[in-house]
């Protein structure tokens, strides 16, 4: 089988690729991304000269490239990851989400949609349960929650999950939907909150908690996150759309205080000292106050539940941080932007 997966070399890309090369020799591999600074190609070491593993600088906006990328291809499955994925860049400078995660999911459906014998292959779309807006105290999302998004970052997935859906519905394009919680896990970009509060923890800087610290996210280690992709791809139903999730509520001060402690009990300095370091600043506007998965439907069509739970995953997850200083150093550096240029210069 061919595989695209648009975005291999972000965080959630890369761990799915890593998972899934070494294993699956009979699948050929071929990795579209655009390299913004999400992407590090560093965290791809393991696989990059794998024999069934390829790489394609290409920027999903680009129709006429996706277009001709898919026709080289002829793809039986992609799975596309490729998005701008941070909420707060997209309070800022929310054009970037527009053009990628809107226009981009449509020239990847064009572009699928002229592929012959378009039945026999697969889309997978990778969303996020952002769309479905905020939660009150109870409750849990389910794939009938009524779309809702609050941020430029959720709304531009909820539109891309309504074009892959129509994209079914008119055109009978073979296509599945996972809609996933909050991921945590190696290589992160640190400007999330996991990574974030770990690097910050090591070098003793403030950790910039919004608002109380009382938003709620459900949390699950990336792999486990890239499981259920791969049994929703398998053993889903096309046309349906899926919730990824590990019943793994926690509030954001409690995630930023139980990272304090594990970063404590593997450096030895005293888990207060670094609690200590907690900053309340001010809130995110439009921050969603609670996200939670109902995962029933994947667990029972797909037979997912988690191997990380989340003291397991936080504890792999810091390690990841501590033992792969040289990767850390680059990102926060920017040392991998140089290497970029010169490794990919001309090759867009
Ligand atoms: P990420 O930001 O770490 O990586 C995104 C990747 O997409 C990068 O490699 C980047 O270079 C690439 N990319 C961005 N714009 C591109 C373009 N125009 N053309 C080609 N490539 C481009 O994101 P992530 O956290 O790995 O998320 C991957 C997917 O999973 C996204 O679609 C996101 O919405 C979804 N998701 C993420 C989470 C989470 O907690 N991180 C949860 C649920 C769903
Ligand atoms: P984030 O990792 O940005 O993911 P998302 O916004 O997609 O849920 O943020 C997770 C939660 O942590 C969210 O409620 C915002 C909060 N947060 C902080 O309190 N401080 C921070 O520095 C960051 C980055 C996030």
């Amino acid at each position: 089988m061919k595989i695209i997966v648009t975005g291999g070399a972000g965080f959630i890309g890369a761990n799915f690729l890593n998972g899934l090369v070494p294993r699956c020799t009979d699948h050929v591999f071929v990795n579209v991304d655009a390299l913004t600074y999400a992407a590090n190609p560093a965290s791809l070491e393991a696989i990059a000269t794998r024999p069934n593993y390829s790489f394609a600088r290409v920027d999903i906006r680009d129709r006429a490239a996706v277009d001709r990328l898919f026709a080289r291809i002829e793809p039986d499955l992609v799975v596309h990851f490729a998005a701008e994925s941070h909420v707060d860049r997209s309070i800022h400078s929310p054009q970037a989400f527009v053009e990628t995660n809107v226009m981009g999911t449509f020239n990847l459906l064009e572009a699928f949609r002229a592929l012959p014998d378009v039945d026999r292959r697969r889309f997978h779309h990778v969303s996020t349960d952002e769309v479905y807006g905020t939660l009150g105290a109870d409750g849990a999302f389910v794939e009938t929650t009524p779309y809702d998004p609050s941020s430029p970052y959720s709304a531009s997935k909820a539109a891309s999950d309504h074009l892959v859906r129509a994209y079914h519905r008119t055109y009978g394009l073979p296509v599945t939907i996972s809609n996933c919680s909050n991921n945590y896990g190696p290589y992160q970009f640190p400007e999330k909150l996991i990574p974030l509060m770990i690097l910050n923890a090591l070098e003793r800087k403030p950790l910039p908690v919004y608002g109380r610290g009382d938003n709620v996210r459900d949390w699950l280690y990336v792999t486990d996150h890239c499981d259920a992709i791969w049994r929703v791809i398998r053993h889903g139903r096309i046309g349906e759309t899926y919730n990824i999730g590990g019943r793994s509520e926690r509030r954001n001060l409690d995630v930023v205080h139980a990272v304090c402690d594990v970063v404590a009990e593997c450096t030895g300095v005293s888990a207060s000292t670094l609690r200590d370091l907690v900053t309340f600043v001010p809130d995110r506007p439009g921050h969603d106050h609670r996200y939670a998965i109902d995962p029933a439907k994947i667990e029972r069509e797909c037979g997912f539940s988690p191997a990380e739970t989340f003291e397991t995953g936080l504890r792999k997850t810091v390690r990841f941080y501590l033992d792969h200083e040289a990767w850390v150093r680059a990102v926060r550096t920017g040392a991998y932007r140089a290497w970029i240029d010169s490794h990919y210069a001309g090759r867009v």
